[in-house]
């Protein structure tokens, strides 16, 4: 939602500059000495303001039960107070030591070892291993925690607490089940409310008691949906009693936990108000591909847009990223020169106020021993990777000014965990349905390229603060989505919506009386059945001789054709071949003041650019840029006390001329006043101030 001020305070008021550090791991490295003292000397030089710390640090922090060693952490602390830079000091629960599990088991996640009811199997070692019920691990993160608050709350470095670790995963240990049992009494409170949701008629499946539900089953689907609603429950409920000390004892300490963007297991949203400040790791795969130049950029902007928009527009950190390649892509490649500027800037361009990475001294030994990190094996600044790194850390001092700039959308695309849960728990769903955030990313893509700003919404935010909503594939309907929708489009609101939409409800079970169910009357049709191509086959569409946007080149549709009947919609489009040849493929409805239009087929990039490059012109919308950029070639704009910062990157492998219209401005990365067509070098990004 666009913020009604001008631009939000710092993350942390001591710490109000762009963040530029990332994950230190000292702890790692007590016993080999001048280690601390080479990083100290080598962090100004790079420009690193702050580090990230004791992140797994447990078995160094409490090396048997109750004995505390804080002196090592001391030291760090000390001497980022001496350098003035700011510590996000983690809670270490991401990974539990070893005498823990020993001593007490119950603290260990539990997976099945196979499908049904098999004995489950209890994960060890590794990390993100804990289950987020166990009494005793609570107690035991509320131990250390309380402990870490009283000792550093008021030092002068801390700037952040970095709660765990990347949450994620699921366990069903008994605790879990039971668990999972008492949140469906809450959500449901009788049996026969459950029996319903569940539609537990099918297959025998109706339950006559709360404890014969005592694990997974794939074939009831909105158990599946639940299971995964319960799962975030029960991870926001973990970190809220592991935070709760350091809410209590560093009340003006902000406090973070770092998300995986669209990672399916959790939706994020729900954490969202229980943090001060949303933080996210990035990893992009730009060296991956170079054909993929766009879809990469647009996807990894979709992703920070997300992160910008869970705090109603709020700034977000970047809280991990990495300088060099990492080690879990299937090809590990390093980046090209100017590509770690490119990623690094792009994260500021969408509403970051950090750079930081995954990490800051690359170890010695484990896993991640090849990952990319500021200090190399060598040692020394002597690599390109920290030369690189220091260029980020003169760029990020050049954009200060930045800090807290806001990011006006009047766009909001709906992505929604729920929708994405409700087509993955459905037997038999097309695999080109199942890509429900594929979809999304192509409905957010033209708009990316466009420069136009777009919020990423959730299926039950409000809509009012946007001009154009669009909700690819909103299969599963929240209550009262429908009444928000319409009256956001009678008040003059413009909504897109695509093939299956309001198909199921909350509870997960198909609308009664024909889709899109309640959201009928706002698009004014009936969706009666859908078709699946093959990969290989395609239908196309037939605009009609006068439509409100004039689309008139034939478009290509592939993968789902939903068959649709306009009652009371004007027919836009229509199916060119199969027996549905003639009838109704877009279609537009004017509702109130505003118009609902219904996308029946998987357009593809071609077709969707077109069709929002036109309403986005009809519509005025504004856009970083006034000129269409070349290939390779976006720009974002954030905005500050009436001053506006307009990031323009070249994510292409080759020099581009890019229009910058013919105002001239100062690009505060190098000073240069610039207007008109100038080539922007590979990976080259302009910060026009
Ligand atoms: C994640 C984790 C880090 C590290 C990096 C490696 O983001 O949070 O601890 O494992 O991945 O890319
Ligand atoms: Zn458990």
């Amino acid at each position: 939602m666009p913020n009604p001020s001008s631009a939000y305070p710092p993350v942390n008021p001591r710490f109000p500059f762009l963040w530029h550090g990332g994950d230190y791991n000292p702890d790692q490295w007590r016993h080999v000495p001048g280690t601390l003292d080479a990083d100290f000397r080598l962090f100004p030089l790079a420009g690193i303001n702050s580090v990230s710390v004791a992140i797994f640090a447990w078995a160094a922090l409490e090396p048997e039960e109750g004995h505390y060693t804080f002196d090592w952490l001391d030291d760090v602390m000390a001497r980022c107070a001496r350098q003035q830079m700011a510590v996000v000091l983690a809670t270490p629960s991401g990974a539990k030591p070893n005498w823990m599990a020993r001593k007490y088991p119950e603290i260990l996640r539990q997976l099945p070892t196979g499908p049904g009811f098999e004995p489950s199997q209890m994960i060890q070692h590794c990390r993100h291993n804990h289950c987020p019920t166990s009494p005793l691990y609570r107690q035991k993160c509320i131990a250390m925690n309380s402990r870490l608050a009283a000792r550093y709350g008021r030092h002068p470095a801390l700037a952040l607490w970095h709660v765990s670790n990347e949450y994620g995963g699921e366990c069903q240990c008994p605790r879990c089940l039971q668990a999972f049992r008492v949140w469906l009494r809450a959500r449901y409170q009788t049996l026969d409310r459950l029996n319903e949701a569940w539609w537990t008629g099918f297959w025998a499946h109706t339950f006559t008691d709360w404890d014969e539900i005592i694990g997974l089953d794939g074939s009831i689907e909105s158990m599946m949906l639940d299971w995964k609603r319960f799962t975030t429950d029960q991870a926001v409920d973990f970190f809220r009693a592991e935070s709760a000390p350091l809410r209590a004892i560093t009340p003006d300490i902000p406090v973070t936990i770092n998300m995986m963007g669209f990672y399916d297991g959790l939706d994020y949203r729900r954490f969202a108000p229980h943090v001060d400040v949303i933080s996210w790791d990035c990893y992009p795969p730009y060296h991956d591909r170079p054909d993929a130049t766009e879809a990469t950029a647009s996807r990894i902007g979709m992703t920070h847009d997300l992160n910008r928009s869970m705090k109603e527009g709020h700034p977000f950190l970047m809280m991990e990223s990495s300088p060099g390649p990492v080690n879990w892509m299937p090809v590990n490649r390093l980046l090209r020169p100017g590509v770690h500027r490119l990623k690094s800037l792009q994260a500021i361009a969408h509403g970051s106020d950090s750079v930081q990475y995954f990490q800051l001294r690359k170890g010695r030994g484990g896993c991640e021993k090849f990952h990319g990190a500021v200090i190399d094996h060598a040692g020394h600044e002597q690599t390109r990777m920290f030369r690189e790194v220091a260029q980020v850390g003169a760029d990020l001092k050049a954009l200060q000014p930045v800090v807290g700039a806001a990011t006006r959308a009047r766009v909001g695309l709906i992505y929604d965990w729920q929708v994405r849960w409700s087509l993955s728990a459905w037997d038999g769903a097309n695999p080109a349905v199942r890509r429900y955030l594929d979809t999304c990313h192509q409905h957010y893509r033209p708009f990316w390229k466009a420069g136009v700003a777009v919020d990423i919404l959730n299926g039950d935010t409000p809509l009012d603060a946007y001009d154009l909503v669009i909700a690819p594939t909103l299969f599963l309907l929240r209550k009262g989505f429908a009444e928000r929708a319409e009256a956001f489009v009678a008040a003059g609101g413009t909504l897109v919506a695509t093939y299956l939409t309001g198909v199921v409800n909350e509870d997960g079970n198909a609308h009664l009386g024909g889709f899109p169910g309640p959201l009928r009357r706002l698009f004014g049709l009936w969706a009666e059945e859908t078709d699946y191509l093959y990969d290989e086959e395609t239908n196309r569409l037939v605009f009609a001789q006068e439509n409100p946007l004039e689309l008139s080149a034939s478009a290509t549709v592939r993968h789902v054709c939903e068959r649709i009947h306009a009652e009371g919609a004007e027919i836009v489009a229509t199916y060119e071949q199969a027996f549905y040849a003639g009838e109704p493929a877009l279609t537009v409805n004017t509702f109130g003041k505003g118009r609902a239009w219904y996308l029946a087929a998987d357009g593809g990039l071609p077709l969707l650019n077109d069709f929002y490059a036109r309403l986005i012109a009809r519509s005025g919308l504004p856009r970083a840029l006034e000129t269409d950029q070349p290939e390779g070639v976006a720009a974002q704009r954030r905005e500050k006390d009436g001053r506006s910062f307009t990031f323009v990157a070249n994510y292409a492998g080759e020099t581009r001329a890019t229009d910058l219209g013919p105002t001239p401005r100062t690009d505060l990365l190098t000073g240069r006043t610039l207007s008109g067509t100038v080539p922007l070098p590979p990976y080259g990004v302009l910060v026009l101030g």
